[in-house]
């Protein structure tokens, strides 16, 4: 292979995700300032091997994809080279089709490529690299399940979808007294179910990492119905597990392919009508939540992380794979970022902060002390500092303008129909 070739290739591999093709473009326009060509490898590695497929890729033809969803290269969800998720369960790649990837390397005069993917896809560019193939790797997936960076784009995306969701769901939900859940993607982290939980008002959210009663789950909407909120918004993640421990799946496969979650939403709206004959309703989210466009926070992220890989590339640091350690992008090893996943913690200040609202997680309510801090953490109480001695205030005259008694009426209900 050729060190003075100056070719990149990329390819996006596995499920799709908001912000790809921001990446793509990312590293197209780097790559071109640097004196690189770029081709895209067609439909992820089923491209790069009998036949290989791809196309050349330069600033005119990349132009304008920052906005768009989905992949302009398509994607395939493992395929032949399926290497499975993690380091445990890892399947060799049949080693005739290393050799035809290596021959496409050498074919194309590639300097290194560029693997965007999720766990399963980084675990075939690992397997590249300890093959000898200049590789390098871009995380994406929306679950944002990815210890070796704070976020993956995509999720961003995922959470405003969810976020709007429940901002539609709660004026209908208000409107007809009812108990709405909303089902969200996310697999074995409840990052998804969290984060727009919080930003869309829930009143539940039912996440993997938090075990949780169906008890708790109905105490909460009859507690808000005796303050006369009279309906409620449940976020339940697909991977939250039933409280008997069951995992609620909408397939099992017999492939490689990891197991399809999906239907707890369902399940948790039966049972509350079941238990308090609460009418309930269920909308489950699905691929909704990783088709269009991404958001502002995606594809800033996404232009850096295709714009950084190229750089690994230049600086031959191969095997590595970009990640966000805020405030910085860098770098670690694939092989330690895979099959490393980052999970919610049930301490942290997101959680903390959302049960000091109010929000339940299904869980023993009473553990949820000031600030929502668990009540078994000690939380040292400041000494009160001696304060200056200010000016007396000046007296205020009381307001001529008193509230209506029917405007009190309409705020009040307004107040318990919005929260
Ligand atoms: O990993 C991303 C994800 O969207 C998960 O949140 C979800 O469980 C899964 O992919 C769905 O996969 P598929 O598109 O194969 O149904």
């Amino acid at each position: 292979m050729s060190h003075a070739a100056k070719r990149i290739g990329i390819l996006t591999s596995g499920g799709d995700c908001p912000g790809l093709n921001a990446v793509i473009r990312g590293a197209v326009k780097t790559a071109e300032r640097h004196g690189y060509d770029v081709v895209g490898f067609i439909k992820g590695y089923e491209g790069l091997v009998d036949p290989v497929t791809y196309i050349p890729l330069n600033s005119k033809n990349t132009a304008g994809i920052l906005t768009q969803g989905g992949t302009i290269l398509g994607s395939t969800n493992k395929g032949r080279f399926a290497a499975t998720v993690g380091v445990q369960n890892r399947l060799e790649i049949d080693p005739v089709l290393l050799a035809g990837v290596k021959a496409t390397y050498e074919q194309l005069d590639l300097s290194g490529l560029i693997c965007v993917g999720g766990d399963g896809s980084l675990s075939v560019a690992q397997q590249f690299h300890e093959y000898g193939l200049p590789v390098v790797g871009v995380p994406k997936t929306i679950d944002n399940d990815l210890s070796a960076t704070a976020f993956t784009f995509g999720f961003d995306s995922a959470v405003a979808c969810a976020t709007d969701a429940l901002d539609r769901l709660h004026t209908t939900a208000a409107s007809h007294e009812r108990v709405l859940v909303l089902e969200v993607m996310g697999r074995h982290a409840g990052w998804i179910g969290l984060y727009a939980g919080i930003a869309g008002g829930g009143d539940v959210i039912l996440i993997p990492e938090i075990p949780w009663t169906f008890e708790n789950v109905c105490g909460k909407i009859l507690e808000r119905d005796q303050q006369g909120k009279k309906f409620t918004l449940v976020v339940v993640a697909e991977g939250a597990e039933l409280p008997d421990g069951e995992v609620v799946t909408a397939e099992r496969r017999q492939d490689t392919r990891q197991t399809r979650l999906g239907g707890i939403g369902n399940v948790v709206a039966h049972e509350i009508e079941r238990r308090i004959g609460r009418e309930t309703r269920v909308c489950v989210l699905g691929h909704l939540q990783r088709g269009g466009g991404p958001t502002t926070f995606d594809r800033v992220l996404a232009t850096q992380f295709g714009s950084h890989a190229v750089r690994l590339i230049i600086e031959r640091r191969f095997g590595e794979m970009v990640c966000y350690q805020p405030p910085s992008i860098l770098s670690v090893p694939i092989i330690d970022a895979v099959n490393k996943l980052s999970r919610v913690d049930a301490n942290s200040s997101a959680v903390q902060a959302a049960r000091a609202l109010g929000i339940s997680f299904g869980d023993t309510s009473d553990l949820a002390g000031p600030f929502g801090i668990d009540k078994r953490i000690a939380i040292e109480e400041a000494p009160i500092e001696t304060p200056l001695a200010e000016p007396p205030l000046e007296p205020v005259s009381p307001s001529s303008e008193s509230v209506p008694v029917e405007w009190e009426a309409a705020a009040a209900y307004a107040d318990a129909a919005m929260w």
